[in-house]
């Protein structure tokens, strides 16, 4: 191979320039030529398929900066359609005309879903990336205990696990942590700390919601913020038992902090949130959770509970949410996230090499060991009709009476989290944060930089 291309795919998340550096470090250690194309899938739907060449001489561009947010080259939630022979076969036309020998798409498991069928036309591998954590697999064997059955309102299969009888063991986990995660649940933790300070100044009752969509990963890691209750998405809210745990807080503290994931669902695995759309990748969008929680409580609760305590005050004044929204997955990558995100994007270049086409880098744990980056072959996260699922936190990493991480749970967050913030994270915030220079200077998009780098190739078609 003498020339490949990368893509950022999905939703962003703050490590994927680390993933692009390493990717690209290797590759200059190989001698291997890498392209980076614009805005993910998108790129290879135009003809003109605008790319920037990152490493010149095999050396990286100076605008690949490991430790900044975000995708110097773009993303967007464009997928290819596998149904759509025609246009697959023009992007694999428009790749030969470029020279492209191999292909790395860093995506979660949207991505890897879209990725199949351009790996049946050129060599083509998953380094992963998602905040939400849920690309992998609790174990091995975890694709086999999907079921299908017809579901006549969508004419369509409707996808659901059957009981599991696999043992679940930390050192069996396919994909141990994903880059973006660890920053996400960093973000997310520290507004917890904030909103804390302020729930407790007022007496209030505080309903974060963190994203993450079906999965619980980000709000089970926000126990680092210290919330009293953690409710996540694959452990339905039993309201009885929040609403006793509220009163009890209330009662002895006067305030309660509340985190719940933004696709948590009632007894009736119905979703709390109250508008449900989707995106062009056909991945849930929830909005809502939060608010919806809080009308619970608010209505079973009732304003003379609260008038108790503090005359005046209704359940309403009491009660509030925040989303933490967009900034946990917005921003510098801390340690963890940086290091291991390079390593996984150079295991991507290694996989093309040795031949691993439709493969995934993977982060492995072995709790004698540590972490160590491998490869994974992406057939095997399919079930038995091809599907790619998202990974469930596995519930015995949670205790839904106590609503916080279970023994196992917190054995699971220790290794990723205890020494995930490096020095440098701290040093860059004490020295750029409040820099004078801030003030006088606007903001310098780092897009301004790679337009002038932009390359197109006469359309092939
Ligand atoms: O998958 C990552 C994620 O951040 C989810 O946690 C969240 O539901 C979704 O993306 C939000 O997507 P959007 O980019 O459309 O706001």
């Amino acid at each position: 191979m003498k020339r490949i291309g990368i893509l950022t795919a999905g939703g962003d998340t703050p490590p994927l320039n680390a993933t692009i550096h390493g990717a690209v470090i290797r590759a200059n250690q190989l001698k291997l030529e890498i392209y980076g194309f614009i805005k993910g899938f998108n790129c290879l739907f135009n003809p003109r398929v605008p790319h920037v060449h990152l490493n010149p001489l095999f050396q990286a561009i100076p605008e690949l900066d490991p430790t900044k947010g975000g995708t110097l080259i773009g993303s967007s939630r464009d997928y290819v359609d596998p149904n759509k022979k025609d246009e697959l076969d023009l992007i694999a036309s428009r790749l030969k005309y470029l020279g492209i020998e191999g292909l790395i798409c860093i995506g979660g498991d949207g991505t890897l879903n879209g990725l199949q069928p351009l790996a049946e036309r050129l060599p083509t591998v998953l380094a992963p990336k998602t905040i939400d954590n849920d690309l992998g697999l609790n174990f091995p064997s975890e694709p086999d205990e999907w079921v299908r059955a017809l579901d006549s309102s969508k004419a369509g299969y409707t996808y659901k696990r059957t009981p599991s009888s696999t043992v679940f063991d930390l050192n069996q986990i396919v994909n141990y942590a994903t880059p973006g995660y660890a920053t996400a649940v960093m973000v997310s933790a520290q507004g917890i700390e904030r909103i804390r300070t302020t729930a407790e100044s007022h007496r209030r009752i505080a309903i974060i919601e963190v994203m993450g969509r079906h999965s619980g990963y980000i709000a089970l890691g926000t126990a680092y913020g210290q919330p009293d209750i953690i409710l996540i998405p694959e452990s339905p809210v039993d309201i009885d038992r929040v609403v006793d745990r509220v009163k009890y807080l209330y009662d002895l503290q006067k305030n309660v902090v509340i985190v719940c994931g933004e696709g948590i669902v009632d007894e009736q695995g119905v979703e709390l949130a109250e508008s449900r759309s989707t995106d062009p990748g056909g991945n849930v969008v929830f909005t809502g959770a939060a608010d919806a929680l809080r009308d619970r409580l608010i209505h079973i609760i009732g304003d003379g509970y609260f008038q108790r305590y503090r005359r005046g005050t209704s359940a309403k004044e009491a009660i509030f949410t925040r989303k933490v929204g967009h900034t946990q997955r917005g921003g510098r990558p801390i340690q963890f996230d940086r290091f291991y995100a390079s390593l996984l994007g150079a295991k991507a270049v290694d996989l093309l090499i040795e031949g691993r086409n439709n493969a995934v880098s993977v982060l492995q744990y072995q709790s004698r060991k540590g972490f160590h980056v491998e490869g994974y072959d992406a057939n095997r996260f399919r079930d038995r009709w091809g599907l790619i699922h998202a990974r469930y936190l596995h519930l015995s990493l949670y205790d839904s009476i106590l609503m916080k991480p279970s023994k196992l749970g917190i054995d699971y967050l220790l290794p990723i989290f205890t020494d995930a913030i490096g020095n440098d994270d701290m040093e860059y915030m004490r020295q750029t944060l409040f820099d004078p220079g801030n003030l006088v200077q606007p903001y310098h998009s780092i897009n301004t930089d790679v337009h002038k780098r932009i390359r197109y190739i006469d359309a092939v078609d």
